[in-house]
């Protein structure tokens, strides 16, 4: 886009495109995002805000269709602002984002199984990575088959994405009935729908369980999109939404070698106050400390959305495969197993964790390639 004209007010520039469109560019703003004043290599912004007044304005500015330059009283040459470069950052305007993809709430009438991907495309192609994590983003789910008969299979994947997040229980942890468990997950009982380490600081933000061997009787997997209940339950019972969005609820694991606690609602909404992500583990929810009098609204609303998390619809029941690894958003889906019979063989899932931003970045790096 060029610029047709530029008219200046006490505050701004106000630039009409050739289109007849206009956008206005406070001189703040411009000081601000001066391009001589972004680091030649880094692009980092180098300019020290509290170098200028709030209320500055130009010494003099003039323009033609390609740029507008500006001559600040605190620099001796003249800022010049490309046409394409304004039009591309005019304040709010959101800016293109491959990230900004729509999540999709499913019922398990929308989706009886999870979209697959192949491991080896995967590993081959740069477009076959990105459609999964874009499967990822707009559904919380996808599953990877075809993977390596090998122990390390699951990890390696996660090469391709980012580096790992660790926690207590490590960077990659062997998910399998063991002796002394520290951890529900590592019996060979069932595990109620959950969200993995909702009591950290920042709760793991992608998860990825591969599944080594899955040779015993039992030991389904179960998912349920909190999305999709979350969005129902704000419709039918808005007193509930706003109880588990606004209820501090303590969470809390603790071993022979930690104790690590941390407050949060059931629910959390974004900025604009919609939702954004659901924490909620039965076994890792520490005693409730809330007053006497708001126990029973707060269990009322615990209760009922537990309830609709499990409800058929909502609960999709899939046996992971030997040679499969599931990758989950632990902060959207719940997850949890059926029981399983250790004797009658073996299952042995790797599970590890990558954050939500190296995804991110890494499918914008994909969406740049
Ligand atoms: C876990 C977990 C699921 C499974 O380790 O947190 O949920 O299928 N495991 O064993
Ligand atoms: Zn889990």
């Amino acid at each position: 886009m060029k610029i047709d004209n530029v008219a200046q007010t006490e505050r701004a520039f106000q630039v009409t495109w050739t289109d007849q469109s206009s956008s206005e560019f406070p001189f703040i703003w411009l000081r601000d995002n001066d391009p001589h004043e972004l680091h030649p290599h880094t692009k980092e912004r180098t300019f020290d805000l509290t170098s200028v007044p709030i209320d500055i304005s130009p010494a003099s500015s003039n323009s033609d269709a390609d740029e507008l330059r500006v001559l600040w009283p605190d620099r001796e040459d003249s800022s010049r602002y490309e046409a394409a470069w304004l039009y591309a950052h005019q304040p709010g305007v959101s800016r293109p984002d491959p990230c900004n993809i729509k999540r999709v709430g499913w019922t398990v009438d929308d989706m009886p199984e999870p979209h697959r991907v192949d491991a080896k495309a995967c590993e081959r192609s740069p477009e076959a990575l990105l459609d999964a994590l874009v499967l990822l983003k707009t559904y919380g789910i996808v599953l990877v088959e075809n993977m390596d008969d090998d122990p390390s299979a699951g990890e390696k994947f996660g090469e391709l994405i980012a580096f790992k997040r660790e926690t207590n229980f490590g960077v990659v942890f062997e998910v399998m009935n063991k002796a002394e468990p520290n951890n529900l997950a590592y019996t060979a009982g069932a595990l109620p729908l959950h969200t993995d380490l909702a009591n950290q600081e920042f709760v793991p933000g992608i998860q990825f369980l591969h599944c080594y061997r899955n040779s015993a009787t039992g030991g389904g997997s179960t998912f349920s999109d909190a999305l999709a209940v979350c969005e129902q339950l704000k419709i039918d019972y808005p007193a509930y939404y706003k109880t588990l969005s606004t209820t501090s609820v303590p969470w809390r694991f603790h071993d022979s070698e930690c104790d690590v606690r941390q407050r949060r609602p059931v629910i959390g909404l974004n900025a604009k106050g919609d939702f954004r992500s659901l924490t909620l583990n039965p076994h890792l929810a520490d005693i409730p400390d809330l007053p006497a009098d708001q126990l029973y609204d707060f269990y009322a609303a615990y209760q009922e959305i537990m309830r609709r998390t499990r409800a058929p619809e909502h609960k999709l029941e899939y046996v992971l495969q030997q040679g499969e690894m599931v990758i989950f958003d632990n902060l959207r889906l719940l997850h949890g197993r059926e029981s399983f019979d250790p004797a009658s063989g073996d299952r042995h899932l790797r599970g590890y964790y990558i954050e939500h931003n190296e995804v991110e970045s890494r499918i914008r790096m994909l969406s740049n390639e």
